[in-house]
């Protein structure tokens, strides 16, 4: 690896670009300040576009009108790093240890935006141009669900008129097996507040009096599966279409075991879940409700002898195709209310929302990603839909009239969204391989 890659790979995870805490709004700022020097620097126009959030950093190159247009997305924004206290070394203190940089964000996304960027760099070094008309968009605002960015596209449709998105964002199901996804969850979130009293109250004199409203979203939020970990909710399998034979095909011929994958990186004493599938068709195919988080009364060292005057849960629900994330939240919302328990207050807010995504693995240009990715990777491909969500997809299908290709270099044991969150330096070196054959196969 040259020495320069890896620099410029450690000053963008230097920058703590958490995009949920409006603290950190300024060193967002400062990583994509960094980002439009580093893409002026390798020869492409780019510039800093405002929204109502995080900025957008947009670069291209010299349009030609014989050549193919290629939109490839990436994100500059992390998740906190918290908690803290389990990483091996500062989240935003990059270290190298045999082979793999740990850092908040190595993964998801700067080690695989970069690995477009230097790809990009490498061929203009090496060619003198691209052989592509290029857009890249590296926004602010991927890990908190995209808001901004459907208004960046729609404002500028005719400038980003492309013919393709590329995205590398997602996973590759083990180490040196290329891997094109042709499919992503949705995600919707909802936030509940459960209140009973209108302030603490001491558990000795009104203990027996009111209802506890942590006690109550216990009850509640455990009426949301049943034992076998299938959801509750009345109507939410109803739009869920079943896979077809040539997936579940591909899926058997896959050189790894879902389950033991499972069981060897979460540490979990036995699996868990909705029995019929194993643990990749879930993953990938299957919807979810989940609770990401969940708060209330006291939390400081000792006892404290309190009834919580409230209780709050944050839950998300991942989507599959046919469900609408619409719908969805109004069946949880029915669930939530019909099953709350006596004596406490409901309160429900809605979250970010983004759709599923399905396309074509075997269209002429799910031929070239599987070319490039052969190239690079040297290996046979493997075909699959994932189960994280990258809420802008739908919108480049929607908005700009173009199918995406999800070729992801994520390692099942990345830790993305985790303490000690790494990146392997093989994959940003394959990774760069990938970009420079891939703008290969698109030339024309
Ligand atoms: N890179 C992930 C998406 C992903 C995760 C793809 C796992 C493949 C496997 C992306 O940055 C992400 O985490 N997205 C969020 C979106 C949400 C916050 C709206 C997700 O999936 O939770
Ligand atoms: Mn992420």
């Amino acid at each position: 690896m040259r020495p320069s890659h890896l620099e410029d790979f450690y000053s963008f995870l230097r920058f703590p670009s958490i995009s949920t805490d409006d603290q950190y709004a300024e060193r967002l700022e400062e990583c994509a300040d960094w980002l439009v020097k580093k893409l002026t620097g390798i020869g492409l126009e780019t510039k800093l576009v405002p929204t109502r959030g995080h900025p957008v950093v947009w670069a291209r190159n010299q349009y030609r009108a014989e050549h193919r247009t290629v939109l490839i997305y990436g994100h500059y924004d992390v998740q906190p790093p918290d908690p803290l206290g389990l990483w091996d070394s500062p989240p935003f203190e990059p270290v190298l240890k045999d082979g793999y940089v740990f850092a908040r964000g190595a993964t998801d996304n700067k080690g695989q935006i970069l690995a477009h960027i230097l790809g990009i760099q490498e061929t203009i070094e090496q060619e003198g141009e691209l052989p592509v008309n290029l857009h890249l968009v590296i926004e602010g605002e991927e890990e908190i669900g995209s808001a901004n960015l459907g208004s960046f596209l729609s404002e500028n449709r005719d400038a980003l008129k492309c013919d393709v998105a590329m995205v590398s964002d997602t996973g590759m199901i083990a180490r040196g097996v290329p891997t094109l996804s042709y499919g992503l969850r949705g995600v919707t979130a909802l936030e509940i507040k459960v209140t009973g009293p209108k302030m603490d109250l001491h558990s000795g004199i009104f203990g027996e009096a009111v209802a506890n409203p942590i006690t109550a979203l216990g009850q509640l939020v455990a009426t949301l599966h049943d034992r076998e970990g299938r959801v509750a909710i009345a109507g939410f399998y109803d739009r869920v279409k079943p896979l077809e034979d040539w997936e579940r095909e591909a899926w058997r011929k896959l050189p790894i075991d879902g389950d033991k994958l499972v069981l060897k990186e979460t540490g979990v004493p036995e699996r868990f879940g909705e029995t019929g599938y194993n643990s990749l068709g879930r993953g990938c195919a299957r919807p979810t409700a989940e609770i990401n988080g969940i708060g209330g009364g006291y939390q400081g060292k000792g006892t404290k002898t309190v009834i919580a005057s409230h209780a709050i849960a944050k839950l998300t629900f991942r989507l599959v195709p046919d469900q609408e994330g619409d719908e969805i939240l109004k069946l949880s919302k029915t669930h939530l209310r019909k099953n709350l328990p006596k004596g406490v207050t409901l309160e429900i807010t809605d979250g970010h929302s983004g759709p599923w995504y399905l396309t074509d693995p075997h269209s002429p240009i799910g031929e070239a990603a599987q070319r490039a990715l052969h190239k690079a990777f040297n290996a046979e491909i493997a075909l699959i839909r994932e189960g994280g969500s990258i809420p802008i997809v739908s919108q480049f299908r929607g908005i700009l009239g173009i199918e995406t290709l999800l070729m992801g270099l994520a390692l099942p044991d990345c830790r993305a969204h985790s303490p000690n969150e790494n990146f392997p330096l093989e994959n940003l070196e394959g990774g760069i391989r990938l970009n420079k054959a891939i703008l290969q196969e698109l030339a024309r």
